[in-house]
């Protein structure tokens, strides 16, 4: 007997990690289904779109992106396709209207209910389903790991959003945040560990607030804290990182953790988004930063070799010049090993939004973005030069994008780092002696 051909699935994906795990999930969810991914639009049965609504740029290529897969739909008319993720949530009336060649619209929380949903669309119906839920986690599937290296793997341990960063549409597109079953975590590590993993990212919105509790509904069972201590126990070969900490809530005992486990990765990601107090408390973060600052110093106190990356927005409502300089004397003042930089991006039915006027103009936005992004890669550079001439220990993950005869790994802080690949394979953990750097890259010659 034959085994039926499997449908096939095609998957894009924008936005964060969560998503990209997301995108796993609903991998999992259509295996089930008989459907398996492939890895372009013209051969698919399914194509589905995995979106991101955090600023307008990113919904525009979304927009953009389906005019195309509109025209493919025209060549191919079995083909079905749908939107999901964060855009669906926010969009989805616009996206029915506006896009007669959607036939599914699934937000964030509806991932179990894709195959009831592609039935409809056979069927001729649309299937649409967003609605947030409080409890799924999808605490039980197994994600599968089709896009990946096998090396590195995200696992997604909450979901939601309870802060309400003034400027943001995440607890909008993703609801409240909930918290997923410890052990269900521990069995999901373990297997990627039995399968050859080497290293795996826990994420979350805000990673510190995680929390189950006891049956008592009041003891908090397991913290943070201790899911990560918990995860870095099962193998000392597996690297452990995680991500995203808010500043208000990153804890000495988290710290102490990861100063007492080598194999918790010494990289701590910690959007400031501003360094001026008076923007913080627009952005409603609850931290100032004098707050932030002394979370640095717990750090630098506690983990004197971690690496600490960062967000930052530049043009936010009624920014001033000399808001503007206060997020780069904060820049310098912390030295920050990376960032991310935005532009502000109003987004619709947000608190800023609604009660802020978006006053710096874009040029002015541009300018402040240019000048960040200018420090930072001077910073960048600066926290690389202290590892040339030294001995680094990086984990390999695949062949550098330049050469196939050098292979590019990261080091526990999170830098990149590129060297021969001589008899070293990805996976390997391998010391190099870096000599010479970009503010990227370390760079190992034989
Ligand atoms: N939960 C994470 C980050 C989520 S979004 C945290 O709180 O740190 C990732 C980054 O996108 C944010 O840190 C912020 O810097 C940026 N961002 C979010 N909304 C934005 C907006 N409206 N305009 C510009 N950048 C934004
Ligand atoms: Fe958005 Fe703030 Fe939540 Fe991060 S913590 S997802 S920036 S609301
Ligand atoms: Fe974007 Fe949604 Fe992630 S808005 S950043 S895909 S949570």
């Amino acid at each position: 007997m034959t085994t039926p051909t499997p449908l096939q699935l095609y998957i894009e994906t924008y936005g964060c990690q969560m998503n990209v795990n997301d995108s796993e999930v609903v991998a999992a969810v259509m295996r089930e289904h008989g459907y398996a991914t492939c890895s372009a639009a013209e051969n698919a049965d399914l194509a589905l779109i995995n979106t991101c609504s955090i600023r307008e740029n990113a919904e525009l290529r979304v927009w953009g992106r389906l005019t195309e897969l509109r025209a493919l739909k025209r060549k191919n008319p079995r083909l079905l396709l749908g939107v999901i993720g964060c855009m669906a949530e926010r969009l989805k009336e616009k996206l029915l209207e506006q896009e007669q060649a959607v036939d599914l619209v699934v937000g964030p929380d509806a991932y179990r209910e894709l195959p009831n949903l592609v039935s409809m669309a056979k069927a001729g119906q649309k299937g649409v389903n967003v609605e947030l839920s409080r409890e799924e986690t999808y605490a039980e599937i197994a994600p599968v790991r089709y896009g990946g290296n096998g090396i590195s793997a995200f696992v997604s341990i909450m979901r939601g959003c309870n802060n309400a960063c003034s400027y943001c549409v995440v607890p909008y597109t993703r609801g409240a945040e909930r918290s997923r079953d410890a052990q269900s975590i521990l069995s999901e590590v373990q297997l990627l560990i039995d399968s050859g993993y080497k290293e795996v990212t826990l994420l979350g919105q805000n990673v510190n607030s995680y929390k189950v509790y006891a049956d008592d509904g009041k003891t908090v069972a397991c913290s943070f804290a201790q899911l990560l201590e918990k995860v870095a126990l099962l193998s000392p070969e597996m690297r452990v990182r995680f991500s995203t900490s808010h500043p208000k809530d990153i804890s000495d005992e988290l710290l102490h953790v990861m100063a007492k486990r080598r194999n918790i990765c010494k990289n701590i990601h910690l959007p400031a988004q501003s360094g001026s107090t008076r923007i913080l408390e627009l952005m409603n973060r609850k931290y100032t930063r004098e707050d932030y600052l002394e979370r640095i110093a717990a750090i630098r106190r506690i983990l004197p070799t971690c690496s600490i990356s960062t967000d930052l927005i530049a043009g936010f409502c009624t920014e001033t010049e000399d808001d503007h300089q206060q997020t780069l004397s904060l820049m310098r003042e912390v030295g920050y090993d990376f960032a991310f930089m935005f532009m502000y991006s109003e987004r619709p039915n947000t608190k800023a939004a609604r009660r802020y006027k978006d006053d710096v103009p874009e040029e002015v936005k541009a300018r402040r973005l240019s000048e960040i992004i200018a420090l930072q890669g001077e910073l960048s550079l600066k926290s690389k030069l202290p590892y040339v001439g030294k001995p680094v220990e990086a984990l390999a993950e695949g062949f550098s994008k330049k050469s196939k005869e050098q292979l590019f790994g990261r080091t526990s802080q999170n830098m990149v780092v590129v060297f021969p690949q001589g008899n070293h394979n990805a996976g390997d953990y391998l010391t190099v002696v870096p000599t010479r750097c970009t503010p990227a890259t370390l760079i190992a010659e034989a």
